[in-house]
């Protein structure tokens, strides 16, 4: 696989929203909420947006893999609470990282959106299409959420991550991925409806809707075959893997694939209980909260792991 991960960066809005804040606008509890999910806090965007987290990640990415905005070739951003419907997130990080070279667009993959977004990069380098890539996931979910829905309003928070993408020799060692439409009722928000001369549908935008229950479902029987599926591909033992980085959704989804994967969960470092879900933002924002605390050397073995809405999946297997 022709292409090396070689930085990282996040960033999350100033204000945090703990449980026991939250409890004074919905009907729950922190107990629940912490029982159920292992969230306690979350951030939410004031000041932010979607870009200007998604640009302060890319520029920490940036400077951590030394590497200027004229080198890239390639900016995907991973987002599904884009400030615009156009230009994409991915054309205004380009505008404001002065990235004049590059080719920029966003995709639409939820909670695996940056996993996509990696197999993008890593496609267009084997095709000799691109040689250094910015791959960010970004979310301002709260403005997608209903505030008076206490089974979705509870579990999602906002923040961008980004990594540098650079052709190599080795590095991403295989990646897998999926969707299931099919199945893709079990979590929506509908975009505005259509209006035009001949049809009124009036203007009212809709909120997140989740089956919970089938969206956990889905997640416990899909990553583990996923990440299994990337480990077979690539000849790697789940032994050999350091760290298994998986989308932050849920404590109880990560402890039921460490087991079915038969890994100690010390294996699983998780950053939701401070975060909450942050959909695509959601595995890039965890891989740099581990890269930045020193716990990844050179040559260390990782997966990485995303599910959401569509229904959507990826895996992959990088060494570091
Ligand atoms: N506080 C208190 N009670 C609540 C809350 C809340 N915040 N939310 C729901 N409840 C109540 C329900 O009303 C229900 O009450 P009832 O029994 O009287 O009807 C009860 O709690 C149980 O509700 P369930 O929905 O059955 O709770 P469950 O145990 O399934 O947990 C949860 C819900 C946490 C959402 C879980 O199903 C889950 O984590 N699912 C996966 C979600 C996920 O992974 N999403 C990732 C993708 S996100 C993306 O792609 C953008």
């Amino acid at each position: 696989m022709p292409a090396r991960m070689i930085g990282t960066g996040s960033a999350l809005p100033k204000k945090a929203f703990g449980n026991k804040e939250l409890e004074k606008l919905v009907d729950t509890t922190d107990e629940w909420i912490k029982s159920r999910t292992g969230i306690e806090n979350r951030y939410i965007a004031v000041e932010e947006s979607t870009t200007s987290m998604a640009v302060e990640a890319a520029k920490r990415a940036m400077e951590d893999a030394g590497v200027g905005a004229e080198e890239l070739d390639l900016i995907i951003v991973g987002t599904i609470s884009g400030d615009m419907c156009f230009p994409s997130t991915a054309c205004q990080v380009q505008s404001a990282i002065l990235a004049t070279n590059a080719t920029a667009f966003d995709i639409n993959a939820a909670c695996a959106g940056f996993l996509f977004g990696l197999t993008i990069a890593e496609a267009y380098m084997k095709a000799g299409m691109a040689q250094t890539a910015l791959v960010i996931g970004a979310e301002t979910l709260s403005k997608m959420m209903d505030w008076n829905d206490r089974s979705t309003c509870v579990l999602f928070g906002d923040g961008a991550g980004a990594a540098v993408i650079k052709k190599e020799e080795t590095g991403i060692e295989g990646i897998v991925q999926g969707s299931d439409g099919a199945r893709g009722g079990a979590l929506v928000c509908k975009n505005r409806p259509v209006n035009n001369p001949f049809v009124h549908n009036g203007f009212l935008t809709d909120y997140t809707k989740m089956d919970g229950q089938a969206v956990y479902k889905f997640a416990v029987q899909t990553v583990p075959r996923a990440i299994e599926e990337v480990l077979d591909k690539t000849g790697v033992k789940a032994e050999e893997i350091k760290y298994f980085l998986l989308h932050q959704a849920n404590i109880r989804i990560i402890e039921s694939v460490a087991r079915k994967l038969n890994q100690p969960i010390s294996k699983f470092p998780a950053n939701l209980q401070e975060c909450g879900n942050i959909s695509a933002g959601s595995v890039p924002i965890l891989l740099d909260f581990v890269n930045k605390s020193g716990k990844l050397v050179r040559g260390d073995k990782i997966v990485l792991a995303g599910f959401g809405a569509g229904l959507t999946w990826g895996a992959a297997v990088l060494t570091w």
